[in-house]
């Protein structure tokens, strides 16, 4: 059988940044995130009989480490399925992969939700979620719609996303300034490895069940100051984390500072906008939809931004009609 589903990216306002089981991909702590409607891959999955090897095409690529890594999650689901049928995967993003933008997020989600139904399975959101953690822990949060919990869990069957507000809920902005197409020299998946080795891992785990419940509680009275920065304030605390581990991991350019001390600059001067920035270069401006054309005006003007991507709040992994193949 062969199906193609369509999964976005999403952005983290609680950040997932360390795991207590490495294969398994269970996260030491649970993680909030939008999902973002201009950032997406799409996947087409075929099992059949006649074929006599697997393949995999990842955006037109012969990357072998990106296909072994679809691979073995194909193997899992082969397993759930109780199948040993050769699979034809084809994929491809609508944006740069390998500079921070998420999109292992948006690809396991889309191969989980094609692979596992090409494969006969039936599998409610839940348990969609929880294979797609287990390619790439920020998919399973790609999984339901509009703003999305990953909770925590301490075994693989209680770690799993939720929607807790549909796309409709808020129409919040996420614009994406990039600054350079330079591939990060770090993955995420090998960054998190590093993660216990900064003295302030411990006192994050101290107070990230409280910066959940406020990060709930923001959206849920809809308070952007209080939100914005809170996810500002995390993703500073993140990257603090990252700086201080051995060995450090930098992932910040002269252009992405830039950007933050101009958020500073036009916040001050009155136009409420905060930033949040994953494993990567790239800046992710949080803004009102009142104020986002004020901001894309600001953002023309600067020649350090290369291109911007305006997000809204998207659905979740969706199956579609058109193969890729
Ligand atoms: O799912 P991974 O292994 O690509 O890790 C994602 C990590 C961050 O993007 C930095 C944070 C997050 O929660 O998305």
């Amino acid at each position: 059988m062969k199906v193609t589903a369509i999964a976005p990216s999403n952005i983290a306002f609680i950040k997932y940044w360390g795991k207590k089981d490495e294969k398994l991909r269970l996260p030491t702590n649970g993680s909030i995130s939008m999902n973002l409607s201009n950032l997406f891959t799409t996947t087409t999955v075929e099992f059949n009989e006649s074929f006599k090897q697997d393949e995999a095409l990842i955006n037109k690529g012969k990357n072998t480490e990106a296909k072994n890594r679809v691979i073995n999650h194909i193997d899992i689901i082969r397993k759930m399925a109780r199948i040993s049928t050769h699979v034809k995967i084809v994929s491809k993003n609508n944006f740069p992969i390998g500079t921070g933008l998420s999109s292992s997020a948006s690809g396991f989600a889309a191969l989980t939700v094609a692979a596992t139904k090409a494969a006969g399975l039936n599998l409610s959101e839940k348990e969609l979620t929880i294979v797609a953690r287990q390619g790439s822990g920020s998919a399973c949060r790609s999984i339901p719609d509009g703003f999305v919990e990953w909770v925590e869990g301490d075994t693989s069957d209680t770690s799993y996303a939720v929607s807790l507000f549909p796309d409709n809920y808020w129409n919040l902005i996420d614009v994406v300034a990039l600054v350079s197409q330079e591939k990060k020299d770090i993955s995420s998946t090998e960054g998190q490895r590093k993660v216990a080795s900064s003295p302030f891992f411990k006192e994050r785990l101290n107070h990230i069940d409280r910066k959940i419940k406020l990060c709930q509680q923001f959206l849920k009275t809809k308070n952007f100051s209080a939100l914005g920065q809170l996810v500002e304030n995390e993703a500073l605390e993140m990257h603090a984390i990252m700086m201080t581990s051995s060995p450090p991991l930098l992932y910040w350019l002269p252009s992405t500072l830039f950007l933050m001390k101009m958020v500073k600059k036009w916040r001050a001067a009155g136009l409420e906008v905060y930033f949040t920035i994953n494993t990567g270069q790239d800046v992710h401006l949080i803004i009102e939809e009142k104020n986002r054309s004020e901001l894309i005006t600001l953002l023309k003007k600067e020649p350090i931004v290369k291109k911007i991507i305006i997000n809204q709040p998207a659905q979740g992994a969706q199956i579609v009609k058109n193969h890729l193949f």
